[in-house]
C-alpha cells in the first residue's frame, strides 16, 4: 500500500486507509463523536466521515439526494475506465439507486433467503471440518488466511458453479480491487476488468450449457418483463463475488482475533456454546467490517456541515455501532448483549441482500472451530496485519493451540 503523510488532524484530515487505524478506530470515532461528528478530508479524493448513528439512520433515507452511484470513494475509477462509466453496471444493485435497483434486488435476494442459505450449511461445514484438518496436527495456523479467507469464497464459489482450482486466483482479484486498489486506482481497473472477462466468459458458457447454479438461474430471470441481459448478470456476479469475499472473511478474522486474545470471553463460549448466535451479532456490531459510500447529487444540510453536488459520503456503520447514544458500553464486548440493534449490514433500501450467509457462515465456521479447538492464542501479536479502507478486518492472524 502507498504511504501517505501521518495525519494532523483526524476532523479535518482523517485517514481511512492509515495503519494504525486500521487496527483500532475507536479512539478516533469516540473522538470525532464529540467534537466533530462530521469529520471531513481531502484524503483519497476528499470526503466527509459521519460517526454518529442517528446520522447513519437519516443518510441512508435521502435516496437519491444520495446516491449509491459511487460506494467506494477513493479517487475515481471512471477515469481510468471510461468503458466502465458506459455500461453502467458496475457492481448492481449496490451501485444503483431507486426506481433501476429495486427489481434488480429483487431478482438476487431469492438465492439468500435463510432457506436457500441452509441448503448450502453442509458443504460449508464439510468445507470448514477439511480446512481444520489441514493444519490442526501442526499446532499453529494463520487462522485469516488458511481459514477465515478460505471459507466464503468457497462457498460463494460453490453458488456460482466456480471452479475450486480457481479459488485462489479470484480471492486474488477482489483483494486487488478492494484492498490493494484502494490506494491505486490502476490495480483496481485492471482487477475489475479481470473479473468481469471471467464471468463474461462464465456467463457465455452457462447460456450455453445451462447448470442448476447461480449464474444459470439468473440467465433465466426476466428484468422489467424482458430477459435479463448479459451485461446485468455479469455486473450482478462481480457484485456477490467481491461483496461476498472480503466482507465475511473479515467478520470471521476478527471473531478469531478477538477469542485469540480475549481469553476470558474465549473461555465463556467455549463453555456456553448457547451464546454463539448473541457472540455472532456482537462480533459483528464490534468489528463491522463494511463502511460503503454515497455520492451527493443536490446540496444537503447535514448538522453544521453541507455536502455539495459530488461530495463524497462515507456510511460508517461501523463507528454507528459504537455509538454511544444507542449501545449501553459501546466499546466492550458482551457476548451475551441483550440489545442489540446494530446495522453492520447497512440499513434500508441497500441493506445487505446476504446477510444470511454471511450469518451461516460465520455460525459454522466459529463453532467448527471452537469445537476443536477451543484454546488457542495469539503466535505473534507483531505479525497480525489488518486490512482498512472500506472493508475492515485481519489479513495475517498466526494463532496457535494444542495439536490436535
Ligand atoms: C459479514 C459479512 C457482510 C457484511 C458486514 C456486509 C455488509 C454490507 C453492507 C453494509 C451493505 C450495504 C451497502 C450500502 O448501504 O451501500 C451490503 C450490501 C450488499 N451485500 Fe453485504 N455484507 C456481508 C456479506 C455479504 C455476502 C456474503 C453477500 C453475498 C454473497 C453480500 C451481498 C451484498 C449485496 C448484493 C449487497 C447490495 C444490496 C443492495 O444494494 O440492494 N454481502 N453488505
Amino acid at each position: 500500500m502507498k504511504k501517505s503523510p501521518p495525519v494532523a488532524d483526524w476532523a479535518t484530515d482523517y485517514d481511512i486507509l492509515d495503519p494504525d487505524y486500521a487496527k483500532d478506530p475507536l479512539p478516533v470515532w469516540r473522538d470525532l463523536r464529540a467534537r466533530c461528528p462530521i469529520a471531513h478530508s481531502d484524503r483519497w479524493g476528499g470526503s466527509w466521515m459521519p460517526t454518529r448513528y442517528e446520522d447513519m439512520q437519516a443518510f441512508v433515507k435521502m435516496v437519491p439526494a444520495l446516491s449509491s452511484k459511487e460506494p467506494i470513494v477513493v479517487p475515481p475509477v471512471k477515469a481510468f475506465d471510461p468503458e466502465l462509466d458506459q455500461h453502467g453496471t458496475d457492481a448492481p444493485p449496490i451501485t444503483s439507486d431507486p426506481p433501476e435497483q429495486i427489481p434488480i434486488r429483487r431478482l438476487i435476494l431469492p438465492f439468500f433467503t435463510p432457506k436457500a442459505v441452509a441448503e448450502h450449511r453442509p458443504f460449508t461445514e464439510a468445507l470448514c471440518a477439511r480446512l481444520i484438518d489441514g493444519f490442526i496436527d501442526q499446532g499453529s495456523c494463520d487462522a485469516a488466511v488458511q481459514y477465515a479467507q478460505e471459507i466464503p469464497s468457497r462457498v460463494i464459489g460453490h453458488m456460482l458453479g466456480i471452479d475450486p482450482a480457481r479459488n485462489d486466483e479470484f480471492v486474488g482479484w477482489v483483494r486487488n480491487v478492494l484492498e490493494f486498489g484502494l490506494s491505486d486506482p490502476e490495480i483496481r481497473v485492471k482487477y475489475r476488468r479481470v473479473i468481469r472477462g471471467f464471468f463474461a466468459d462464465m456467463v457465455a458458457e452457462r447460456r450455453a450449457n445451462p447448470g442448476d447454479d447461480l449464474i444459470s438461474q439468473l440467465l433465466a430471470k426476466k428484468l422489467g418483463g424482458e430477459p435479463v441481459t448479459d451485461g446485468m448478470v455479469i455486473g450482478m456476479c462481480n457484485l456477490l463475488l467481491v461483496a461476498g469475499i472480503d466482507t465475511t472473511w473479515s467478520s470471521i478474522g476478527a471473531a478469531l482475533w478477538h477469542f485469540s486474545c480475549h481469553p476470558g470471553d474465549r473461555r465463556r463460549l467455549a463453555g456456553e456454546p448457547e451464546l454463539f448466535p448473541s457472540a455472532i451479532e456482537e462480533m459483528l456490531r464490534f468489528y463491522s467490517p463494511v463502511t460503503m459510500a454515497r455520492v451527493a447529487t443536490e446540496e444537503i444540510q447535514a448538522g453544521n456541515v453541507t455536502f455539495k453536488p459530488g461530495d463524497r459520503v462515507l456510511m460508517n456503520f461501523p463507528a454507528a455501532n459504537h455509538d454511544p447514544e444507542i449501545f449501553d458500553r459501546p466499546d466492550e464486548v458482551i457476548l451475551d448483549r441483550e440489545r442489540n440493534r446494530h446495522i453492520a449490514f447497512g440499513v434500508g433500501i441497500h441493506r445487505c441482500a446476504g446477510s444470511n450467509l454471511a450469518r451461516m457462515e460465520m455460525d459454522v465456521a466459529l463453532r467448527a472451530w471452537f469445537a476443536r479447538i477451543p484454546e488457542f492464542e495469539l503466535a505473534d501479536p507483531d505479525a497480525v496485519t489488518w486490512a482498512g479502507g472500506q472493508v475492515r478486518g485481519p489479513r495475517n492472524l498466526p494463532v496457535r493451540f494444542k495439536a490436535g
